[in-house]
């Protein structure tokens, strides 16, 4: 499919992925929204976009504020006439023990990560129905098929994700409606250093395996072509991704090696 002139929608295009995404989907001619809370930052990638007056819109929000969505969805259909790509990139992780992590802590990486993109979705659904074709997108995460250390409660939004949009995926089939769930591994962005803590503040330390991890650049560049193929799962990394295919085979080997292993 040619991504020529249609209108995509990313959240969480203020920085790492979404920004790559935003940059190379401008690349291919795309009509591009672009969604977070840091309007300075969205306009910052906005304006190294090629021809953005005519092409990119910012529309700032915040996931967390799931009340606010709807009207957010309005807003961003009546920027380009409509929307066809609704890319769920927005997100934050998490650095903690599952023991020590605050009960606040984890209902906001939920509130974030699943139920701010579930509403944004569903927001933008009623639109896509009618036009009858869309095409979701949900960035998820290796650790929407995996669990490791420190990550209970990002793991568990992950994979919330996948249960949620794996139905819904059936139920829009016949509204010409696609939903594509994206697996990264590690990629090379401040994921960790805005992860929250137990107490929920900012991690502020990059791990070493984002340090040597993929560019957000090649990780926008790879994924592009799956979208354009509509691909219902998508997983795109280094040699971490080989886990979520050998726990099909052997779960239990994959929990030994994963116990083991750095992972940070
Ligand atoms: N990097 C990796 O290794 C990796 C691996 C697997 C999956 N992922 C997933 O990829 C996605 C993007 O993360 P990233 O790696 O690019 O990290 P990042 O640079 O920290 O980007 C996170 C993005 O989410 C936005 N965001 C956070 N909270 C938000 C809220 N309440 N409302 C609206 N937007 C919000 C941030 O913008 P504002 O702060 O401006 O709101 C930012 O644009 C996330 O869903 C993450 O889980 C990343």
């Amino acid at each position: 499919m040619s991504l020529e002139k249609k209108v995509v929608w990313i959240t969480g295009a203020s920085s790492g992925i979404g920004e790559a995404l935003a940059y190379e989907f401008n690349k291919k001619g795309t009509l591009l929204i672009l969604s977070a809370r840091r309007e300075e930052e969205l306009v910052r990638v906005q304006s190294e976009c090629e021809n953005w007056e005519e092409t990119v819109k910012v529309l700032p929000l915040d996931l967390e504020n799931t009340e606010s969505l709807q009207k957010k969805a309005d807003e961003a259909i009546k920027l380009f006439g409509g929307i066809d790509m609704l890319i769920n990139n927005g997100g934050i992780s998490q650095r903690a023990y599952a023991v020590e992590s605050k009960m606040d802590t984890i209902r906001k990486v939920m509130e974030v990560n699943f139920f701010g993109t579930v509403a944004l979705t569903k927001a933008v659904l009623p639109h896509m129905i009618e036009q009858k074709s869309g095409h979701i997108v949900v960035i998820s995460s290796v650790m929407g098929k995996l669990g490791t250390k420190y990550r209970s409660v990002y793991a568990a939004s992950k994979h919330a994700l996948h249960g949620w949009f794996d139905c819904l995926r059936q139920e829009v089939y016949e509204h010409q409606i696609d939903v594509s769930l994206v697996c990264p591994g590690f990629v090379k962005t401040n994921v960790t250093v805005n992860a929250l803590t137990a107490d929920g503040e900012k991690h502020n330390q990059m791990d070493d395996a984002q340090q040597k991890a993929m560019k957000p650049e090649e990780f926008a560049k790879r994924l592009l072509p799956k979208l354009a193929n509509r691909k219902e799962e998508i997983i795109i990394g280094g040699t971490e991704i080989l886990a979520v295919y050998l726990k099909r085979i052997s779960p239990s080997l994959v929990n030994r090696i994963l116990r083991k292993i750095k992972v940070t």
